[in-house]
């Protein structure tokens, strides 16, 4: 196996200074490898990577470049060609924004893997980890939702970028003699313990969390919930939510199981979820719980393009992996809420 000098195995982190990346630059980095992150910082920031360094002793070697530059990309790989494995976050994710400009999501979130994947394929590195999403069945028509559920027509181009991902990636890994391992996040939410990294959304947040917690700390008036009406037990939709920290810990699970060859196929799907299903409500009085703040919330129609419940069947994933979600929806909104805290004390 490739090794650097210091005997440690070289994993790159695409998008590493984002939300899910750096987290899982934090676990890579107390699991034993060494990590080097590439991120254009779109939708990040530098000093995420000087956090990283105060969490774990160890500041990842960073290179700020756009994955959709070809040239650039190529001349990394030349000189990156001992990489054991590769996380590639690196995507836009705002599916009111990929609605609007079809063709910027498009082209960001399919170039980039694209040119990893020739990247990959001309300097011979082998292990691919993707980050896909739950968004890829739309409104499954059984529950909880296995790998094997039909993948059906995308609700937005945001979603039908990863589909398309995830076909390019079925029909090329064979082609190249890469292994990849996709992986279907539910709801991540909730930060690092050390309030040192977590979700920095842009703007006003379109994710549940981020704006609960803004709405507590009174950066917003209140959260409007979107729909009272759906057929769930208190009316609200149900989601899968996930704690970002066992998220980051199933891809340090993935990666040692392509490095260590125990993958049964060139391309597995895993979903990652709790397998537990909460209402908009229960987030709600979850977060209140914890935080001891009483959340101002109003009933407002329907969001567009929103799914009534989904969550997952995490069996195969918990059996295959050996990977479990060990965090609950309280742990995942107290630090949620100790990360919204720390920012407005200008921690970021
Ligand atoms: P994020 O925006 O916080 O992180 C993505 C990072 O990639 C950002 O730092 C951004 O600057 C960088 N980036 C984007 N395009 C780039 C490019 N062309 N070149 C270099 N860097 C680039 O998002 P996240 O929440 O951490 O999501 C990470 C991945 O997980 C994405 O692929 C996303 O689609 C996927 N995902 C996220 C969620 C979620 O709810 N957060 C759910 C399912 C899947
Ligand atoms: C959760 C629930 C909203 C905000 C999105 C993407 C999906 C995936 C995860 C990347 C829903 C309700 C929200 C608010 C609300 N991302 N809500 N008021 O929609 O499940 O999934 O993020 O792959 O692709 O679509 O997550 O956090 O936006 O919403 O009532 O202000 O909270 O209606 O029921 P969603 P979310």
């Amino acid at each position: 196996m490739k090794k650097t000098s210091e005997q440690k195995l070289k994993v790159l982190v695409t998008g590493g200074a984002g939300y899910i990346g750096s987290h899982t630059v934090v676990a890579l980095q107390q699991h034993g490898f060494r990590v080097i992150v590439i991120d254009n910082l779109f939708n990040s920031h530098a000093g995420v990577i000087d956090r990283i360094g105060e969490i774990t002793g160890v500041k990842p070697e960073f290179h700020e470049f756009d994955l959709v530059d070809t040239d650039k990309t190529d001349s990394f790989f030349a000189s990156n060609a001992d990489l054991a494995g590769i996380i590639h976050f690196a995507a836009y994710k705002a599916v009111g924004e990929s609605m609007e400009n079809p063709l910027m999501y498009y082209r960001n979130n399919l170039v980039s893997l694209m040119n990893i994947l020739e990247g990959m394929r001309n300097y011979k590195v082998a292990n691919l980890v993707f980050s896909s999403s739950c968004t890829v069945y739309g409104q499954p028509d059984e529950l909880p939702v296995k790998e094997t559920s039909p993948v059906k027509e995308a609700l937005s181009v945001y979603g039908n970028t990863k589909q398309m991902s995830e076909e390019i990636l079925r029909f090329s890994v064979g082609a190249y003699g890469i292994k990849t391992i996709a992986l279907r996040y539910f709801n991540p939410v909730g930060a690092h313990e050390s309030a040192l990294i977590g979700e920095l959304p842009r703007g006003v947040p379109n994710n549940l969390a981020p704006f609960i917690t803004q709405t507590a700390i009174g950066r917003r008036d209140r959260l409007s919930v979107f729909g009272s009406d759906y057929n769930t037990p208190d009316g609200t939709p149900i989601r899968d939510y996930i704690h970002v920290v066992d998220l980051a810990e199933a891809h340090v699970v993935a990666v040692n199981r392509m490095i260590g060859n125990k993958t049964k196929s060139d391309y597995e799907i895993f979903n990652l979820g709790t397998g537990k299903g909460y209402s908009v409500l229960e987030a709600i009085r979850s977060f209140e719980k914890v935080s001891g703040q009483k959340l101002p919330y109003k009933f407002v129609g329907r969001r567009s393009g929103d799914i009534e419940q989904v969550w997952a069947d995490t069996s195969y994933a918990n059996r295959e992996l050996g990977w479990k979600a060990e965090k609950d929806l309280d742990d995942m909104m107290r630090s949620a809420w100790k990360w919204e805290q720390a920012l407005a004390k200008g921690n970021k």
